[in-house]
C-alpha cells in the first residue's frame, strides 16, 4: 500500500507530480510519501492494539530527519544501532524513552550517552557487553535497562546477508544460554532487567518464521517474567514488503509463483497476537522496511543508451552509490519510465555510470524503448536506499524530498562538489 499512482500516464506522489519534482530538483532524487509512512505505522499499531505495542521504527532503513519527525509525531519509538542514530532521533524531536538500542559492538561512549538520555532498553548481544554496560552504569550511578537479544536459531528463509537468527550469525545470546544469562544479569547492581527480545532477519515474507520463533520463545519469556519481572517481549523487525507491484495485484501468475500471500499488518497480527497475548507483556516491534520501503521512490534520468549486438544498456544518472541493494543483494526493484511510453518493449539492462559491473540495477528486463533525457523511477526505494548511499566515485549524494499532500519539503539538499571534500586536507 502506498500513495504513488498514475494519472494520465504521469506518476504522482500524493498531490504532487514526480516529473515536476525531477524538473525542479534534478535527479537522482529520492521522494518519500508522508501519508504512506503514517498509514503504515498506524495500520501496524492498530492491528497489534491487543498487545499494547510499542513500535520502534528501525531507522537504519531511513534516517532522514523529516521522515523521523513524521513518525515521531505519530508516537513512534525508534530502534537505534549507534550514537549517531540517537543523535538523529533527538534532533527530530523523538523521545529517548521510546528507543531500543541494538548492535553487537556498542562503544563505551555510545552506552554512556544512551544512559544519560534515558533510553527504554539496551538489547544486549553478549556476556561481555552485559559487563560493559554494568560497569558504565555503576560509574554513572544508574541502572541500565536491558533485554537480552536471544538468538532462537530459527531460519528466516531470506537472503543470507540479512538472516540474523541462526547460530551461524554474529547476533544474540544462544537460546540455550539465556536462562543463565538472566541469572547472572540479575546479580549485577548496574542492570535492570526490562524485557527479552529477538530479531531473526529482514525481508521475511511469510509469517512462518515469526510464528516459529515466537512459539519457541514463549516458555522462556514466561519463565523470565516469573523470575525477573520483565515487562516486554521484543519481536524484532523484518516484516517483508512486496517489491514487484505487478505481484501486488494478485494475478494468477503471481499466486502460482508465491508460496504465501504478502504480509500485511493484519496477517502478521493474526499470526502472532494469539501467541503473545496470554503472556500479558507489552510487545515491542522494530519494523524498518515495512514502514519506509514502499513509502519512497528513486527518480533518475537516462544519460545514454548503448546498443550492442548483445545488449541494450540504459545508462542512468543514479548508480550503486545511490541505491546499492541490487548490487549487494541481487535485489529486485520495479523500474518504469516516469511517464508512460508507447512503443517497442526492449530487453534492457539498466545500469549506472560507476566503474564496476556490479553497478547494474536490472538485467534483461522488458522495458519500453528509452532514450537520453527520459526519466525512470525505481519503486520501493524508501528503505535502505539513501541510508546505504555513499560518495563512491566522488559522486555527490542525491537530494531527498518528503511530500505531504500537496506540500513539498526538501528533506535533504543535494550535495555539492564542496561537500565531497569537506574535512579533507
Ligand atoms: N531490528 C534489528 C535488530 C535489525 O538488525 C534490523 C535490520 C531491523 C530491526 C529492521 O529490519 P527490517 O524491518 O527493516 O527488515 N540493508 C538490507 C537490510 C538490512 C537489515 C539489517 N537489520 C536490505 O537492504 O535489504
Amino acid at each position: 500500500m502506498h500513495h504513488f499512482y498514475r494519472k494520465n500516464g504521469s506518476l504522482f506522489c500524493e498531490g504532487v507530480s514526480l516529473s515536476a519534482l525531477a524538473g525542479k530538483y534534478g535527479t537522482p532524487l529520492y521522494v518519500y510519501s508522508a501519508r504512506t509512512l503514517r498509514e503504515h505505522y498506524q495500520r501496524l499499531d492498530s492491528a497489534l492494539a491487543a498487545l499494547d505495542p510499542m513500535i520502534c521504527f528501525a531507522m537504519k532503513s531511513n534516517s532522514n530527519l523529516s521522515v523521523l519527525r513524521t513518525l515521531a509525531r505519530e508516537g513512534a519509538g525508534f530502534d537505534i544501532v549507534s550514537g549517531g542514530e540517537l543523535f538523529r532521533v533527538l534532533q527530530a524531536g523523538g523521545e529517548a524513552g521510546k528507543c531500543v538500542f541494538a548492535g553487537v559492538g556498542k562503544t563505551d561512549d555510545e552506552i554512556a550517552c544512551a544512559l544519560r538520555r534515558g533510553i527504554y532498553a539496551f538489547h544486549v548481544e553478549s556476556y561481555s557487553e552485559l559487563g560493559q554496560i554494568n560497569r558504565i552504569a555503576l560509574r554513572m550511578r544508574k541502572k541500565a535497562p536491558v533485554a537480552a537479544r536471544v538468538n532462537p536459531n530459527v531460519d528466516a528463509d531470506t537472503h543470507r546477508k540479512i538472516t540474523t537468527g541462526t547460530y551461524e550469525n554474529k547476533f544474540g545470546i544462544p537460546f540455550e544460554e539465556v536462562g543463565e544469562f538472566y541469572g547472572q544479569a540479575s546479580r549485577l547492581a548496574g542492570i535492570k532487567l526490562r524485557g527479552v527480545q529477538m530479531h531473526i532477519g529482514s525481508q521475511i515474507t511469510s509469517v512462518r518464521p515469526f510464528r516459529e520463533a515466537a512459539e519457541k520463545m514463549l516458555p522462556l519469556a514466561l519463565t523470565l517474567r516469573a523470575r525477573h519481572g520483565i515487562e516486554y517481549f521484543g519481536m524484532g523487525g523484518g516484516l517483508g514488503i512486496v517489491y514487484d507491484p505487478a505481484l501486488e495485484s494478485g494475478s494468477a501468475a503471481w499466486w502460482k509463483r508465491q508460496k504465501n500471500p504478502p504480509l500485511t499488518p493484519e496477517s502478521y497480527a493474526a499470526a502472532i497476537a494469539p501467541l503473545l497475548q496470554p503472556l500479558g507483556m507489552r510487545v515491542v516491534l522494530e519494523p524498518g522496511r515495512f514502514i519506509s520501503g514502499n513509502a519512497g521512490v528513486l527518480l533518475a534520468s537516462v544519460v545514454n543508451v548503448k546498443k550492442t549486438a548483445h545488449k541494450n544498456f540504459v545508462i542512468v544518472d543514479a548508480a550503486m552509490n545511490d541505491l546499492i541493494r541490487p548490487a549487494f543483494y541481487e535485489s529486485y526493484h520495479q523500474i518504469e519510465p516516469l511517464t508512460v511510453k508507447k512503443g517497442r518493449i526492449i530487453s534492457s539492462d539498466v545500469v549506472g555510470p560507476i566503474c564496476e559491473s556490479g553497478d547494474t540495477f536490472c538485467k534483461a528486463r522488458a522495458l519500453p524503448s528509452l532514450s537520453a533525457g527520459d526519466r525512470v523511477v525505481f519503486f520501493s526505494a524508501g528503505a535502505y536506499g539513501f541510508a546505504m548511499s555513499s560518495n563512491y566515485n566522488s559522486r555527490p549524494r542525491a537530494a531527498e524530498i518528503l511530500v505531504d499532500g500537496k506540500k513539498v519539503i526538501v528533506a535533504r539538499k543535494r550535495e555539492k562538489l564542496d561537500d565531497l571534500i569537506r574535512g579533507e586536507k
